[in-house]
């Protein structure tokens, strides 16, 4: 550690890990944790939880965890350092200047390397399409009616026709092979050998939020295929966390956004005033573009194509805008395709106008719903209206339901009463709340001697840790040597140590592992709960038995390497001993 550990300490005590992970996922109180959709992998239902006692995530879906700082580091792709100094201004902590290790400036001077290959490259694009090289780019660009402004705005720019161009420029100024080809602007090939990824084309340089170029779109000039290429996920470009345009968007005072597809959009609506405009980058919207978004505002209007593919495209980000806690509306362009088409042929009043018509999400679901009911067979009717009903039904307010309710019935003929009463019947059926997943346990094999005892030592931590109060007996029968998994006993030594001296820290304990996998498997530990038996005699039986299970096998261990040193050998008959007495206690010293 760089800092002093108190200093860590602190600036993890005045980041409450609650707070801070609500600026990224919209967590919802479930006893005493909170639980929401998980960042780190696509999920419908939430399996992710954070822990306020415990100052610590972890995610029962994909296993993702730690404490606020593996949050940082996870989500923003920090350094630990850079998660310590951006909690340390969070809560207003005075950091002193440290020295840097080889290795982190190694690290930060990689990413800046990235980042400034992208800007050279973008500089370049720039300067190529208003040079001789670029006239047919920005004559393209000109058709498409942009304007110079908006060119220059959007920073676009051309590759050159030649497939090393790019590459043969960069490498002049310094850039290694490696840094190229990690950032995506150049490809190694066994016959080519190393050449630009992006050629004749028009550029788009992909921003972050401040302003910094992450990555590339390149559009060809005709109708040759792929119509785009894209810069691949890179460490500093992340595409289920970045928008295009949303450098701009972000400070528009529209007071939504428009969620559209395509990066022609963006520029043609940002340059009819629209400057809310944002697009995914070449891929499925995601959660975590819609938390970006709601640090803003919670409005967005949709503007996917209108085809099969686009409604469905659109029906998912109306789903996961819902889940992020923000209001979806859908803009309907019709005859036109897209956002770009209809201002060229209609002009920014008429969008402006689409705009403010703009559907409730709810009733365009509904729309697309109606599709596949045949509304004059009676039989599929009620078919329909039960599903409407069963669709009302997930929204959590009980008033939110009664105004669609209200809403539904006029819109689509149906007796409120009834509308009513139908929303009821499903609710019943359903439930309303949806219940936090657990995962589901893998393929069914005997579990071998050796993780059966990694299941015990893991048991007997989980434990200690979800009743505390259980460690001052434990501790009498088992110490951390007992547990013979490396990363257990590293835990235990801590939380024994803690413990005895009546501190209670786990968040504390994650820090003591550098590597994310280890911080994931302690968060883990912590964030089991051991749902045993219900019966209060039953469980202080489970806890014997698991003391139990971790000091046999320690003691069979130690007997097995057990050599001729005396020392050795009175541990081992101590060990023996501990053992006997365990199992001859009375449960009720477990009853807790
Ligand atoms: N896209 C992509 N790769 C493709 C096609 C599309 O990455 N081969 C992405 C791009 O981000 C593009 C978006 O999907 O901006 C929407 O595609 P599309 O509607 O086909 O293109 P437009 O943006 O409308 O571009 P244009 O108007 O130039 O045809
Ligand atoms: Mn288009």
């Amino acid at each position: 550690m760089y800092y002093p550990d108190e200093l860590i300490e602190e600036i993890r005590m005045k980041n409450d890990i609650v707070d801070v992970i609500s600026g990224y996922v919209r967590l919802q109180k479930k006893g005493g944790s909170y639980f929401g959709l998980c960042p780190f992998h696509n999920e419908k239902s939430p399996s992710f939880s954070v822990s306020p006692t415990k100052q610590m995530y972890y995610c029962f879906g994909c296993g993702a965890g730690g404490n606020v700082f593996t949050f940082l580091r996870e989500y923003e792709h920090y350094s630990f350092i850079e998660a310590v100094q951006e909690l340390a201004k969070r809560a207003g902590v005075e950091l002193p200047n440290i020295a840097y290790t080889e290795e982190m400036k190694q690290k930060e001077s990689r990413r800046a390397r990235l980042l400034e290959a992208n800007k050279e490259a973008a500089k370049y694009f720039y300067y190529l399409l208003r040079g001789k090289d670029g006239e047919t780019g920005l004559k393209y660009l000109h058709g498409r009616e942009l304007s110079d402004e908006t060119i220059h705005k959007f920073g676009l720019g051309f590759s050159s026709k030649y497939s090393d161009d790019l590459t043969k420029y960069l490498k002049g100024k310094g850039f290694p092979d490696d840094i190229l080809k990690e950032v995506g602007l150049s490809t190694i090939d066994e016959k080519m050998g190393i050449h630009d990824k992006f050629w004749n084309r028009v550029m788009f340089p992909i921003q972050d939020l401040n302003h910094r170029v992450i990555g590339f779109g390149g559009r060809v000039l005709g109708d040759a295929k792929p119509k785009y290429l894209n810069s691949p996920e890179t460490p500093i470009f992340d595409k289920s966390k970045n928008l295009y345009g949303m450098n701009f968007a972000r400070t528009s005072r529209a007071g939504n956004f428009i969620l559209c597809e395509g990066y022609m959009d963006v520029i043609s609506m940002h340059q009819a005033g629209f400057t809310q405009a944002v697009a995914s980058l070449g891929t499925a919207f995601t959660s975590g573009q819609a938390y970006l978004l709601s640090k803003y505002t919670k409005d967005v209007i949709l503007s996917y194509d209108s085809d099969e593919a686009g409604t469905k495209a659109a029906l998912r980000a109306i789903g996961i805008l819902k889940e992020a806690g923000m209001r979806g509306r859908v803009l309907n362009l019709e005859p036109y395709k897209d956002p770009d088409e209809f201002i060229k042929a209609l002009g920014k009043d008429a969008f402006q106008k689409r705009l403010d018509e703009a559907e409730n999400s709810f009733f365009f679901e509904l729309k697309i719903l109606e599709r596949g009911y045949d509304l004059k067979d009676p039989e599929r009717k009620t078919a329909f209206h039960r599903e409407i009903a069963r669709k009302i039904c997930t929204f959590p307010e009980e008033v939110e339901r009664e105004n669609y309710i209200e809403a539904v019935a006029e819109r689509y003929h149906i007796g409120f009463e009834s509308l009513r009463s139908m929303v009821r019947t499903e609710a019943g059926r359903t439930g309303l709340v949806s219940e936090a997943v657990r995962p589901k346990s893998g393929i069914h094999k005997k579990p071998t001697r050796e993780e059966n005892e990694k299941k015990t030592q893991r048991m007997l931590i989980t434990a200690i840790a979800d009743k505390p109060a259980l460690f001052k007996v434990a501790s009498k029968y088992v110490s951390p040597s007992d547990f013979t998994v490396d990363l257990y006993r590293q835990v235990a030594e801590r939380l024994f140590d803690d413990l005895a001296q009546d501190k209670w820290n786990p968040a504390a304990i994650v820090d003591l592992f550098e590597d994310e996998e280890e911080q994931r498997e302690v968060a883990s530990l912590f964030h089991t709960e051991l749902l045993g038996p219900e019966d209060a005699a039953d469980r202080a039986k489970a806890f014997k038995d698991i003391l139990i299970g971790v000091k046999s096998a320690s003691l069979e261990k130690s007997s097995a390497s057990l050599g001729s040193d005396i020392q050795a050998i009175t541990q081992a008959v101590a060990a023996k001993k501990a053992l006997e007495e365990l199992k001859k206690i009375s449960i009720d010293t477990f009853n807790i």
